[in-house]
């Protein structure tokens, strides 16, 4: 039985597509993409789901009186109705308190644009991690996936990829090459050994 996945996003998914793309070739074998659930109606994620014929909705938090709990509550109600095995946050630009994390251990799982323990934690997501990378004059960067528990960006990690930072380097030129050469590697990866139950 393949386990059932729901992707969580905010904006353009790249992951999910990197995803969606190693479940097309067979690398992803152990699980299936059934829900895309994003936290932004604008997310060109959606597009994306919807071009693979994958259900999708839209859950904003200010339709849920702008509360934490009963947002994330309307996630719960989703994956339950999808009877839901593995929760993978791509993108996902909210942090979801213990109420939320608790209730699946081990079950979910985040791509973290940077090699964590460094420059991860609170207010560090998208580009701002990679400015960081920069203004410190690190080499190697990369990028981590990793279980998602009531600390963010320090649940167990699953998989981590290193890339060279290079002379020249903008925020957004390093994004790019840590997404092509981890992000999209080690992510649809460490999807498929956490539904082969491997790890
Ligand atoms: C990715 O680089 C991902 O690692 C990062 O946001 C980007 C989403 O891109 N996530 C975080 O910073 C989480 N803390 P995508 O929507 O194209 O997949």
């Amino acid at each position: 039985m393949k386990k059932r996945i729901a992707v969580l996003v905010s904006g353009g998914g790249t992951n999910l597509q990197a995803i969606l793309d190693a479940q097309q070739r067979g690398e992803i074998k152990s699980g299936e993409v059934v829900l895309v659930i994003a936290n932004k109606a604008d997310a060109y994620a959606l597009t994306r789901a919807a071009n693979a014929g994958v259900d999708r909705c839209v859950i904003l938090k200010k339709d849920c009186g702008s509360s934490q709990a009963a947002f994330e509550q309307a996630i719960i109600d989703k994956l339950e109705e999808y009877r839901i095995d593995i929760i993978v946050l791509a993108g996902f630009m909210s942090i979801l308190s213990e109420f939320f994390t608790s209730r699946y251990p081990r079950r979910i799982l985040n791509v973290h644009p940077s090699l964590i323990p460094s420059f991860c934690g609170e207010g560090f997501y998208g580009l701002r991690v990679h400015e960081a990378a920069l203004k410190k004059g690190v080499k190697v960067t990369g990028a981590t996936v990793h279980f998602v528990n009531e600390i963010p960006d320090g649940g167990e990690i699953i998989l981590q990829k290193a890339v060279d930072v290079l002379p020249g380097d903008t925020p957004e030129i390093l994004q790019r090459r840590v997404m092509e050469q981890a992000e999209w590697v080690i992510f649809p990866r460490a999807v498929e050994l956490v539904c082969a139950g491997e790890i």
